[in-house]
């Protein structure tokens, strides 16, 4: 081979190596692209074309999985309530239109904690404080909304505050144990590194596309010429359509909890 051959198998080789370089790069863009064009767009996105659905879902215990606390959200006796139990005394009161228990701490002592969230309806409802580190705590003293009175989580148990079970402890840390099932679209995001978590969500509590998946792509199909021409997509990009199998409803409810 001279020269000049050499260097046109060279060139060659090159070339077909970047052909094959950038076609794999696009088509790696084009899957990202389509992956990303599925969005959670909330219960807002519903309300024009899905009304019956809206209504029966604002009635429902799933709108009230998670709420911001405050006098229409929270059930539980914050009127200067006392309750104690298994060597535990706690107060339930309010302060500046803010709802605080004083309990126990990590430290064995009584502080106040100011509730964030209310967790639930009925039967029943819990409270969510903050802590550091992004963690949130589910509080042990829990309200009985069917006979209107407070009660203990794991009743007739000494737990001490240093206990896997305390509520400052990780049983009853809502990131880990609660979160996943009571929003929409949750991203743990735990930081093995500094043991913190930067936990997020699309939408509070357990919205449409909680259950549904996200919606984008089912109203773009709604609004498009293919749809108005009769094209009909079986599920038109949703989950969780009419006929669902019992299965999937209930894989729905009680996912397979996944790290993420
Ligand atoms: C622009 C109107 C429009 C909007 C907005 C819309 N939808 Fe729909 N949706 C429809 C129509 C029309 C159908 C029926 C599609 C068909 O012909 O099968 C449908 C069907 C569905 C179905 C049932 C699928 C099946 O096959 O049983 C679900 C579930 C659904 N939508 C959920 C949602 C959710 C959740 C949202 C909001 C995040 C939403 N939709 C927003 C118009 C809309
Ligand atoms: C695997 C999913 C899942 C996890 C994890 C989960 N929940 Fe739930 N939770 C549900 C479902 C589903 C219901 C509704 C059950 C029913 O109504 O019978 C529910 C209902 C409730 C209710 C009852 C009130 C209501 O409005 O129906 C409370 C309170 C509650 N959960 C608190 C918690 C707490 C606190 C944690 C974490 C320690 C937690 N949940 C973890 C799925 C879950
Ligand atoms: C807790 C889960 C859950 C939530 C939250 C939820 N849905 Fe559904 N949805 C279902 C199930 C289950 C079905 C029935 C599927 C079947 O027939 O098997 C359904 C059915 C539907 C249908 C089809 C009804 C029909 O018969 O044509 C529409 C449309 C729909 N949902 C819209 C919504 C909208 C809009 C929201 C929020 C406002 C919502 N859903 C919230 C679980 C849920």
């Amino acid at each position: 081979m001279n020269n000049n051959k050499l260097f046109f198998v060279l060139l060659l080789t090159f070339l077909l190596l970047s052909v094959g370089f950038f076609a794999s790069q696009c088509s790696q863009s084009n899957k990202k692209q389509s992956e990303v064009e599925n969005e959670y767009l909330g219960d807002a996105a519903c309300k024009s074309c899905h009304k019956t659905e809206h209504d029966q879902w604002l009635a429902s215990d799933h709108f009230k999985a998670m709420q911001a606390s405050n006098d229409s959200t929270v059930l539980g006796d914050f009127n200067n309530a006392i309750y104690s139990a298994d060597g535990v005394t706690s107060r339930f009161f309010k302060k500046d239109g803010k709802f605080f228990i004083n309990t126990q701490g990590e430290d064995g002592k009584n502080h106040d904690f100011e509730i964030k969230y209310s967790f639930g309806y009925y039967p029943l409802q819990q409270y969510l404080i903050e802590f550091d580190r992004g963690r949130m705590q589910v509080t042990r003293q829990s309200w009985n909304s069917r006979d209107n009175k407070w009660f203990h989580q794991y009743a007739g148990q000494n737990i001490l505050p240093n206990d896997w079970l305390h509520w400052t402890g990780n049983a009853q840390n809502w990131n880990t144990m609660c979160a996943e099932c009571h929003s929409t679209n949750l991203k743990k995001n735990y930081n093995f590194d500094t043991d913190s978590y930067n936990t997020t969500y699309s939408l509070l509590t357990v919205s449409c596309e909680s259950c549904h998946g996200p919606a984008k792509e089912h109203i773009n199909y709604i609004g498009s010429a293919a749809y108005k021409s009769g094209k009909k997509e079986k599920g038109s990009y949703m989950l969780m359509p009419k006929n669902s199998s019992q299965h999937s409803e209930i894989n729905t409810c009680f996912p397979v909890m996944q790290e993420k």
